[in-house]
This record gives structure tokens, sequence and C-alpha cells, in this order.
């Protein structure tokens, strides 16, 4: 166990505005002297109090300051919160402010992510953090204040927040305007929870410089011109074309050689409809993709034979994430499916899920086998991510995409830093959905060092 101390804050009025009554029991924790001049921060946001040991030695763990003080530190009477030390500091939470976009509905004010900002917001306070979230546009930097919200029994409440010791970025596009925004914010002391990922291609070339990888990984190209296309479908009777920098299954196209009629078959998502087409020559499949593709960057990546659940296509996620350990480990996974004849399982567009154990044991009969496909989940998930977070910096977590073939073969798919956890309400699994919301909080602990 770590030696976290959580804390009751009280408002005191003979406590006078420059100091802090700390019961005796927490003054040792925290080894403080009486008359001591500490720096007190809630946040980036301080002040310099002079320590007061209560006189009566009661047994309980607590703090007080005068009313404005309080304010002044966002605090709130009779509750109780995280406290550390560190030479003359005592920081309390820690602050954790979770970055999102920002709607203009008072119901949903983060839209898709509200209900799961709202479940990090009540786990991050049970566990005497202050918890808000914001949009990377509401930040005052001068000012050292951001206009948050939190969540209370009259549900979104606005308020001001210090700027906080660690940010949970779930905003979604990486535009240069919020990416300036994290810089700053990390400029005035802030961690971030996660780095911004790299896309499909550059993953792909890092996760080719560890030899133990190789297996795992389905031949990938940069489409930089049409040619890599012909070229592995010259290699392979499947390929799957994805744009670098792509979520949710968007604008995916597999294509698909027929030896026997020699044509190629091509199948893309366009607003949740399968899309079909074929071409009689590389030419043709040029000039009708094109038109799917736009401008955009795009991988060209080897097909894998899916195992497939009633003729959809079934793939792995798992989830992988530190706790206030700092340790990587698999907090779930779970099979998602695609919809009727989907060439994608993402969930956003359609997928359903099901239990790994479930799938396994309907498509691999030998317990030896299935064993071995678990083993090389775990492996390959965690050590992916190792890789990856070595190349981009410290992550909290991420959620891989795996795939099982038909042979039996694991495959990495890609990782995803900004993962989502539906799909573990979809296949019954409440409790590590509820582990995967709290798992983040503690880390961001971690990351602020109580
Ligand atoms: N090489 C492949 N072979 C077979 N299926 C694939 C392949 N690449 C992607 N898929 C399917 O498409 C889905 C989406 O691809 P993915 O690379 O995860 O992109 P996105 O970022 O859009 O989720 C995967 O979860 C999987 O079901
Ligand atoms: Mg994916």
């Amino acid at each position: 166990m770590d030696n976290f101390i959580l804390a009751n804050a009280i408002i005191n009025s003979n406590v006078d505005s420059n100091s802090i009554l700390i019961s005796k029991p927490l003054a040792k924790k925290l080894d403080l002297k009486n008359e001591e001049n500490i720096i007190f921060y809630v946040g980036q946001t301080k002040k310099i109090l002079k320590v007061k040991i209560a006189s009566t030695g009661k047994d309980v763990l607590s703090f007080s300051l005068a009313n404005i003080v309080f304010k002044k530190m966002y605090l709130k009477s009779s509750q109780k919160y995280g406290i550390r030390s560190n030479d003359n500091e005592v920081h309390i939470g820690p602050v954790v402010g979770i970055m999102a976009d920002f709607f203009n509905d008072t119901k949903r004010p983060f839209g898709g992510q509200t209900h799961f900002i709202k479940q990090l917001l009540i786990s991050g306070k049970a566990i005497g953090q202050i918890c808000f979230a914001f949009s990377p546009y509401s930040v005052d930097i001068a000012k050292g204040i951001i206009i948050g919200y939190t969540y209370g029994r009259r549900g979104w409440i606005k308020s001001a927040f210090p700027i906080p010791d660690v940010i949970y970025p779930r905003e979604r596009a990486y535009s240069r305007t919020k990416l300036q925004m994290r810089k700053r914010l990390e400029s005035l002391g802030v961690t971030l929870l996660n780095p911004t990922l790299v896309g499909k291609w550059e993953t792909h070339k890092l996760l080719m410089e560890n030899q133990q990888l190789h297996k795992f990984l389905p031949e990938t190209r940069l489409a930089t011109s049409f040619n890599e296309v012909g070229q592995m479908l010259k290699k392979y009777d499947g390929v799957y074309l994805k744009p670098v920098t792509g979520s949710q299954g968007k604008n995916i196209i597999n294509v698909t050689k027929k030896k026997a009629s020699l044509i190629y078959e091509f199948k893309y998502m366009n607003e949740e409809r399968l899309v079909k087409g074929s071409a009689g020559n590389l030419n043709n499949l040029k000039a009708y993709l094109r038109k799917v593709m736009g401008n955009r960057s795009y991988i060209v990546q080897k097909e894998i034979k899916l195992i497939k659940s009633e003729g959809n296509i079934v793939d792995v996620r798992v989830l992988v994430q530190k706790d206030n350990t700092g340790e990587w480990d698999i907090t779930g996974i779970a099979c998602r499916i695609g919809s009727n004849g989907s060439i994608t399982s993402n969930i956003s567009s359609g997928g359903s899920g099901k239990k790994i154990e479930e799938i396994l044991t309907q498509h691999i009969s030998l317990e030896r086998d299935r064993r071995r496909i678990m083993d090389d989940i775990y492996y390959l998930s965690i050590e992916a991510t190792k890789t990856i977070e070595k190349n981009i910096g410290q992550s909290g977590e991420m959620g891989i995409d795996l795939g099982i073939d038909t042979s039996g073969n694991v495959w990495f798919i890609e990782a995803n830093i900004r993962p989502a956890r539906q799909v573990f309400n979809l296949i019954g699994e409440p409790d590590t959905r509820l582990k995967s919301v709290e798992r983040p909080m503690l880390y961001a602990r971690y990351l602020a060092g109580f």
C-alpha cells in the first residue's frame, strides 16, 4: 500500500488568514513543525501559511483554515482531501482537470463523453481529489484560472478552478490551438496524463524497431502512391486501406482480389452504409478509390483473415492502463463484432461485444491453443504499449486493437490514446468498466506525487 493521506478540511473563523491549523496526528504524518512557514498548494495556486499545531490531540487527520483562504484556494468545507508534504510545501488534492470538447448543451455539455466524465469526476472526488472538466478554450493563462464544470446533485455546476496538477486530455481533434494550449499548460507545471499519439504509420514504424513484435505486425506500407496498393495486392489476396490519422473505422477500405475472375472487389462504409464495388484492373480501382480517399494520407496493410461470429468479423480490444503504482496492467479484454457484413468492428459504427472466453471456446478447440492465444494477447498488448510509450513519452492508458486469424495467430491492428470503454458494458462487465474509470484518476495521483 502507498502512504497516501486523506485529511478533513474545516473552516475555522478563529484561524487567521495567514495560518493553517493542523491536527497533531496530521502534523506528525506530514512532518510539520509549529510556527514553520509552508507554501500551501492547490494545483498551481499557492499561498504562504504559518503552521499552528492544534493543542487538542484528537485522533483525527484534519486541517483548518479561515473562510477567505478556503475560498481563495478552491476548497469546500467538511470534505476529505488528499494531502502531501515535501520540504516546506504542502499539496492538496491532487487537482485533476479533464480537458474535453465542450458542447452548448446543458444536459450533455461534453457530448458523447458526458456520462464518462461524470463518472471520472465522482471517482476522483471519492479519493480526495479536486476534479473538474473543462474545454481547452476556457483557460485564462494570465489569471491562472480555468472555468470548468463539476457534477452535483442538481446537475452540472460551472465555476472557477486553479491550473491543475494533472490534466487528463480527452479532447478530440488535435488542432494547432489545442496543441498550443497543452504546451502552455505544461509550461505552468501541469503534467499531462497522456501525450498525443502519432499516426498509424509512425506507430507501425516504431513497433517494427522492436524485434520481439515482428511476428505480430501485418505487413504495412505508406501509400505514397497507388503503386504501393498495387504491389500489396500482388502479394496478398486482401488489403486494408486506412487513413493514417483516422479513427472509429472511418474512411477505411477493404480490397480483395478474386483470382478466378481477375477482379478487385472493394468495400467501404459511407455514412453507416456498406458500399461495395468492383474494378477489372488497378487503374479502374484507383479511379474508384480516389473519391473515397480524397487527399488523406493512407497506409495499406495486409488483410488479416479475422475469425468470424455468425459471419461477422471479430477482433479484440485490450485496455492497458496505469494506476497509482505507475505500472502498466491490463484492465480488461473484450471482443468486438462488426455489424452485418461490416469491414470494421468499431462500436461507434454499429459493432457489438462478446467476452473473449466465449469467442475462443467457439473457435479454438484445443485448450492449449486458447491458452497460447491469451498469452500472446497479454504479451503483445503490454509490449506494444511499452514500445510506443518509449517513443511518444510517459503515457497513462492505451486501447490496443488486436486480431485473431482463422489459424489462431494473433496480430497487432492499432493503438488508441483516447480509448473508449463502452465495450465493457456491452459484454456485461460493469466492474471492468468502473475500474477503467478509476485507474486514470489513481494514475493522476501517482503523477502528482501523492
Ligand atoms: N489489416 C486488417 N485486417 C483485417 N481487419 C482489419 C485490418 N485493419 C483494420 N481492420 C478492421 O477495421 C477496424 C478498424 O481499424 P483500425 O486500424 O482499428 O482503425 P480505426 O482507428 O478507425 O479504429 C479494426 O478494428 C478491424 O476490425
Ligand atoms: Mg481501432
